[in-house]
């Protein structure tokens, strides 16, 4: 790891499509800072990331240590140049069960610990006048689904967010952009049955399931120059299961 060497922070990078987002970025030579919230998956972050990153504990439940990990980040002198704000989980439900739990998590870890994550990273890249913040939404926010409202109202939060930030920092060199994948291949997705998977896969025109990878060369090219037009969007990956 280099100090004045480009960097990318992503939350949720030991497995993943926020570890396929961490691999893909070292081999475009960005040095990655991944979070996991186990020890077990920093070290799987240090294995794949070797001397181009490395893992930290981040809990995105606890907004202290949100911030207190920020701190110690900039304290060790790292600065982020681009946030990815992978991490995310789902607690379904039917409303009329969901518990306070299921509703006020998925609001912290998908919503909440975005905006103290940027508010980290902002004044920084105010300061060098660059910077990337792109986040991983859902095309639930866009569809609804049964038994999601805390999932699909903490996504279609993320999009007021960024659309609302991408103003306030759009002559300050950082874009602000959401990635709102459909059915990407993880653990996130395999814990369907084969009847709810058949039925997922009835709905999209393209006849598969979409790729980690699919989701990474994405990311690839909203950090990149090429795309410093480009902000407040939210760019759709589903095989057109929807489309805007
Ligand atoms: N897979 C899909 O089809 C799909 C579709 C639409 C959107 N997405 C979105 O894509 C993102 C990544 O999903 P995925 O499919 O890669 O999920 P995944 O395989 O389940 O991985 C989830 C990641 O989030 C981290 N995480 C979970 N709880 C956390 C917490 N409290 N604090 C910090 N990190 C936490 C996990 O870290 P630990 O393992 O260390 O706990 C893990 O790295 C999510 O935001 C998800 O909503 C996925």
């Amino acid at each position: 790891m280099k100090k004045n060497k480009k960097t990318a922070l992503i939350t949720g990078a030991n497995r993943g499509i926020g570890k396929t987002i961490a691999k893909t970025l070292i081999k475009q030579g960005i040095q990655i800072i991944g979070t996991s919230t186990t020890e077990d998956g920093v070290e799987k972050i240090n294995n794949y990331s070797k001397k181009n990153g490395f893992g930290i504990i981040l809990n995105l439940k606890n907004t202290d240590s949100i911030i207190e990990t920020m701190k110690e980040i900039y304290k060790k002198q790292y600065s982020i140049d681009i946030l990815i704000n992978n991490a995310g989980i789902k607690k379904d439900n039917l409303l009329i069960k969901m518990t306070k739990t299921e509703w006020e998590d998925v609001i912290q870890i998908n919503l909440s610990s975005v905006f103290y994550l940027v508010k980290s990273v902002i004044g920084s890249m105010i300061r060098k006048r660059q910077g990337r913040i792109i986040t991983i939404g859902s095309i639930i926010a866009n569809i609804g689904n049964k038994g999601q409202v805390n999932y699909s109202a903490s996504k279609s939060g993320l999009i007021g967010l960024h659309k609302s930030l991408a103003l306030e920092v759009a002559s300050k060199g950082i874009t602000v952009n959401i990635i709102s994948p459909g059915f990407i291949n993880t653990n996130f997705t395999n814990t369907l049955s084969f009847k709810q998977y058949q039925k997922y896969l009835s709905n999209i025109p393209v006849k598969r399931t979409g790729y980690k990878e699919e989701i990474a060369h994405a990311v690839i090219f909203l950090t990149s120059n090429k795309a410093s037009y480009i902000t407040g969007h939210t760019l759709h990956i589903n095989g057109g299961m929807y489309m805007m």
